[in-house]
């Protein structure tokens, strides 16, 4: 979705602004666009398309301003095209605004302005920002320093919605006002210059201490100093925040695509997840978190709630709760969740996951629940975002940057961090039997040498790929935690390779999708657990003598059977099975993808964090 960069200090902004914006191309953004002052004069040069296409654009080298701000913008007010990008002007280009987010009630206010006589040149909620900046600037009689500061203020109080914005003024050349709602923003700091962005590996490689925002603030910066303040202009302390994430582990390290980096460095990740929580003979450890036997003890459901990848985590990791903890467990769209009312008090544990903890759906579901009266923890990959202030508690799973917009090694980090956690809560409340839960947490500590036994040669999967590229329709069955990982390997197939693909419970093909069967068509089977296994088999021998090719991955015995291509997975607890067998998968659908000769990393409409609902 839509990102910002901003610089003020001694260099040079714009090549600064436009190196920040290449670093978050990755998010998924249609146009982008800059803004600098300079000599009292805003300069402001934008279109739509790619952001390598700023450097075509006339004049782009002459612009010298050391102070400017900088947008990549995923349409959603208005198609993708030059007057709808950012920044957007008031109509006496006096201010230059970037935002991210939604503005709810953006027609009240442009018909506000429109009665005031302010003319609109796009169709976009953020114009009115400039506009409604420009309207307090002008009517406030006194002209001191802190007009600037005053204008935006009262013009934050007047938005409802969503907003990370940056603000700049011809009137001004010396500051950039900030302000942030419901949507990231962060202040990276160095001597004597401020780097702004919606997401931190954008300014990473400039610094490592960081201011993060919070809903409400507003912040003026200056080339030597930064104030915070809150909506009613008091001013308020922040704590600087080292941020220990390397700045080249959110680059490509010599692989083509993020993708199949942030693929291989499964192994490392899954090791990062389990960190000192799973130690050989010990409790699983979550003493970060305050849940006690008591309180387990007396709640009677949990629900797992989610989008897209994140939810497919949810989906694999249920019955792991619910055979271990003896609790039942829900596995909800947040999108469809926050709407139907689910049944929810206090003895109701809810659980939210979201690699970028930014997703809309995700935190209205999860401010939903807390009314209810319900505990909430989040699960989140990246430090301190939105998700993780809003829940009583927040678990990481510590992935590292995922950059592609597919996600791949924070799922199998979600799976594995909830499957810690149900072990946890199985531990707390002795609900299980304790051969079972060590089989598993073995299992676990296994699993980072299981992946690279996978990801050493993906030859074969390779090879299949290439003979189905061209095909217009695949599908995956399984059962049981197989089912799940047939649904997210079909998710990661249509998304990179806009083929059409289903997901079907094993089970399931006879009561309908049969139908669609017939000669030629790619069916993919996951058969990784023993007690299922003969039962798969069968759907498959069903598919296979509808003329269906097949191609299966799994731990059993299976090479003997009438399958174009059988990819072999280690052996590992049923329960946890998604964490290896979505690996040949997440390789399948990116050698169709490159195949194709399409943007693995960047795939048609999709963006990395979906921050509107
Ligand atoms: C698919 C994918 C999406 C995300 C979904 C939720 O590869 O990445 O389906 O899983 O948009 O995103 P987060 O986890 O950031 O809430």
């Amino acid at each position: 979705m839509c990102g910002i960069v901003g610089y003020i200090g001694k260099k040079k902004a714009s090549p600064i602004l436009i190196d920040g914006l290449l670093k978050l191309e990755y998010r998924g953004y249609d146009s982008s666009g800059i803004s600098t002052v300079e000599n009292g004069y805003l300069s402001n040069m934008k279109d739509k398309g790619r952001v390598k296409n700023l450097y075509d654009l006339d004049g782009i080298n002459d612009l010298n301003g050391t102070i400017g701000i900088a947008h990549t913008r995923w349409a959603t007010h208005g198609k993708p095209c030059k007057e709808n990008s950012h920044p957007h002007m008031d109509n006496e280009k006096c201010f230059s605004v970037v935002h991210n987010g939604i503005i709810e009630n953006y027609q009240d206010l442009r018909d506000f302005l429109i009665g005031k006589g302010y003319k609109f040149l796009s169709e976009t909620d953020t114009e009115t920002i400039p506009n409604l900046i420009h309207y307090y600037y002008n009517k406030d009689e006194n002209s001191n320093e802190g007009r600037f500061l005053r204008a935006v203020n009262s013009a934050c109080k007047d938005v409802k919605g969503s907003y990370a914005i940056e603000v700049i003024c011809k009137d001004y050349p010396n500051k950039m006002i900030i302000a942030r709602k419901d949507s990231p923003l962060v202040v990276g700091v160095n001597q004597d210059e401020y780097y702004v962005a919606s997401d931190i590996p954008a300014i990473l490689s400039y610094t490592k201490n960081f201011y993060l925002l919070d809903d409400g603030d507003i912040v003026e910066l200056q080339k030597n100093s930064i104030s915070f303040y809150n909506m009613n202009l008091e001013k308020i302390q922040k704590d600087l925040k080292n941020i220990e994430w390397d700045a080249t582990s959110s680059e490509k390290a010599g692989y083509p695509d993020y993708m199949l980096k942030e693929i291989y460095e499964q192994p490392r990740s899954i090791r990062e997840t389990i960190g000192t929580r799973l130690k050989q003979g010990e409790k699983v450890n979550f003493s970060d978190i305050n849940i006690s036997k008591d309180y387990l003890k007396n709640i009677d459901k949990i629900y797992l709630v989610a989008c897209g990848t994140a939810m497919h985590a949810g989906l694999s990791a249920q019955p792991l709760f619910e055979k271990l903890c003896k609790i039942p467990v829900t596995v909800d769209i947040a999108s469809e969740f926050r709407y139907r009312e689910p049944l929810i008090d206090d003895k109701t544990l809810c659980i939210f996951i979201s690699q970028s903890g930014e997703t809309a759906d995700t935190i209205a579901a999860l401010k939903l629940v807390k009314l209810n009266g319900a505990k909430t923890i989040a699960i989140s990959n990246v430090i301190n975002s939105s998700i993780t202030r809003e829940a009583d508690f927040t678990i990481y799973t510590h992935a590292g940057p995922e950059i592609a917009v597919a996600s791949t090694k924070a799922y199998t980090s979600q799976v594995t961090l909830l499957a810690l956690l149900g072990i946890h809560f199985a531990e707390v409340l002795e609900s299980s039997d304790a051969s079972e839960i060590n089989n598993i947490k073995n299992e676990l500590l296994l699993l980072p040498e299981k992946i690279q036994d996978i990801l050493k040669d993906v030859t074969q999967i390779k090879e299949f790929a290439k003979k189905v590229y061209t095909e217009h329709d695949i599908f995956f069955i399984g059962r049981g935690t197989d089912y799940t990982t047939a649904k997210e390997a079909s998710l990661k197939l249509k998304e990179i390779s806009y083929i059409h693909s289903d997901a079907y419970a094993a089970g399931e093909l006879k009561h309908g999708p049969i139908a669609l069967i017939e000669n030629g068509v790619t069916v993919v089977g996951i058969v990784t657990d023993a007690k299922l296994a003969c039962k798969t088999i069968s759907n498959l021998q069903e598919v296979i003598t509808r003329g269906a090719k097949t191609f299966i991955i799994t731990n059993q015995d299976l090479e003997k059977g009438n399958y174009d291509k059988v990819i072999r997975i280690p052996n590992t607890h049923p329960m946890i099975s998604p964490i290896l067998s979505v690996i040949p998968l997440q390789l399948f659908a990116y050698y169709i993808s490159k195949e194709k000769g399409l943007d693995v990393d960047k795939p048609r409409n999709l963006a990395k964090s979906v921050t509107v609902e």
